[in-house]
């Protein structure tokens, strides 16, 4: 089952925040979480099965001044002993049906591993940027 994701699934979506970025603190995901829950237009939504979380995603419409406004995947994970079962696919149609129902036309994403998932759902690539950061201190 899909629904959103609320405060009350903070653990889990540690848990699983924890596979991609290892060096985050418990603290600096729960102000980022609950940041991102009371964001107007971001949404998470989570696969729970058994009562438990098997994953998650975080899209969020963006807003542009060089092309029209889309909606942007920002992190999606599934628990690492249930991939290849569907529930990725299942989390990337939720945040379509969202976009198309709010009437964005496209959904759009960085990834650096998961191309080929993404590929199996028809995303195509448009482009290679770096992405780069600058550490302010
Ligand atoms: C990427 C990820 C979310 C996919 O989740 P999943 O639950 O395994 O995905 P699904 O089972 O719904 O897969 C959908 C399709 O993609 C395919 N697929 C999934 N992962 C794949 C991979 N690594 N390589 C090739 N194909 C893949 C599946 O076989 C399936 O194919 P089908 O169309 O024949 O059914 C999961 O592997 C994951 O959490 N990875 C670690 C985090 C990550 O890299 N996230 C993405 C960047 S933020």
């Amino acid at each position: 089952m899909i629904r959103p994701a609320d405060r009350n699934d903070e653990t889990a979506i540690a848990r699983l925040v924890a596979e991609l970025a290892s060096r985050a603190t418990t603290e600096d995901l729960r102000t980022r979480f609950i940041r991102v829950l009371e964001h107007p237009e971001h949404r998470v939504w989570v696969f729970e099965r058994a009562g438990s979380v098997a994953g998650f995603v975080h899209a969020f419409i963006r807003p542009a001044l060089e092309k029209p406004l889309e909606v942007v995947v920002q992190s999606i994970v599934t628990d690492g002993t249930v991939r290849k079962e569907g529930i990725g696919r299942k989390l990337m149609e939720e945040v379509e049906r969202w976009a198309a129902d709010s009437g964005y036309t496209s959904v759009a994403l960085h990834t650096r591993n998961a191309a080929a998932f993404y590929r199996r759902l028809g995303y195509d690539e448009i482009a290679a940027p770096s992405f780069m950061r600058k550490v302010l201190r």
